[in-house]
């Protein structure tokens, strides 16, 4: 299946016949970006998603983010795509790690990235995403102790900025952010003097790039850290003429698309995530046609998970 005109018009046709609204995630190929109603970043499509007037969410992103809208609407037609669209840090704690780690801590404030099942949501008192995590640990008392998890990098971010040595960190990863390292951001950092640099903090090189800014090899007000969303907006308002973008290569289409005079450039032009691009043209269109793949969540484990969400939805931008 090709994204033709034909496609895109069959697409709307049948989300109008499902009354469905069709989210994308900043990840997605362009053309699953270009045919959706909404693309975002993990918060503003958590937002967007509880407030739909839609009965149907055909959410273009990965099961997590699906999950996280069914929690907040039990009552709507959730559908992806394709189920198996999984993520490489979701998996990297279980709900019984998480239980584990709360009985050695009994007394701590539990954080958890919305980059996580159902079942960890449950277990946790506020979730973030990487545009508000920072916010939703100084919406905490500081004499708490924080259980941050499953990120280490966000973790160490997060750390940093609200300078607190009680926030505990989980040790996990995704696997595609980790991968744009130090070394390559310093390399393309070097052949791009003045280039401005947007570094997710998921990266294994968000230290180094505040490194890179502390020791003078680029100008402090060149080195943003940003979610998927800051990215776009921090494009709208920039003059620069380069950026080195470094998350995952989607990202650059709609930067593109918000900037289209500024020259984007991945630090790690390889860093595409299966995940989000296993929602194909041809997937939508399955999806539409079908009504599948349904996202269920079990109703007690929704219950119990929404007021960690929601509290998410609340805090910061
Ligand atoms: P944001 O879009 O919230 O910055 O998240 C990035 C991400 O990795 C989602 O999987
Ligand atoms: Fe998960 Fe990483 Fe893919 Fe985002 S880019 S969905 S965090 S594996």
């Amino acid at each position: 299946v090709e994204a033709t005109d034909e496609w895109a018009d069959e697409i709307r046709r049948l989300a109008d016949l499902r009354d469905a609204v069709i989210l994308a995630h900043n990840y997605q190929v362009p053309e699953i970006q270009d045919i959706a109603h909404h693309v975002g970043d993990s918060l503003a499509l958590s937002r967007i998603a509880a407030g739909a007037e839609q009965s149907t969410i055909v959410f273009c992103g990965v099961h997590f983010m699906a999950e996280t809208a069914k929690i907040l609407s039990p009552d709507k037609t959730v559908l992806i795509p394709d189920e198996a669209a999984g993520c490489s840090l979701a998996d990297s704690i279980t709900a019984e790690q998480l239980a584990e780690w709360k009985s050695e801590h009994p007394d701590a404030v539990v954080v958890s990235y919305v980059n996580t099942t159902a079942a960890v949501k449950e277990l946790t008192d506020i979730c973030c995403t990487s545009s508000n995590a920072v916010d939703v640990v100084e919406s905490i008392d500081p004499a708490r102790e924080v259980l941050f998890l499953p990120d280490q990098f966000l973790g160490a971010h997060v750390r940093r900025k609200t300078r607190r040595d009680n926030v505990l960190v989980w040790a996990g990863e995704c696997h595609v952010h980790a991968a744009i390292n130090g070394d390559q951001l310093e390399d393309q950092a070097r052949r791009h003097p003045g280039a401005d640099l947007y570094v997710h903090p998921e990266c294994g090189c968000a230290t180094s790039a505040l490194y890179l800014a502390e020791e003078g090899a680029v100008p402090a007000d060149n080195v943003k850290i940003l979610s998927t969303g800051g990215m776009v907006d921090a494009a709208r308002a920039s003059g620069a003429s380069q950026v080195l973008v470094a998350t995952e290569v989607g990202m650059i289409h709609q930067l593109r698309k918000a900037a289209p005079e500024i020259d984007f450039m991945p630090v790690n032009a390889d860093a595409s995530c299966p995940y989000m691009k296993m929602i194909t043209p041809a997937a939508l269109l399955r999806a539409l046609v079908e009504g599948a793949d349904e996202v269920h969540v079990d109703p007690a484990t929704a219950a119990a998970a929404r007021g960690s969400v929601e509290r998410m939805i609340a805090i910061g931008n």
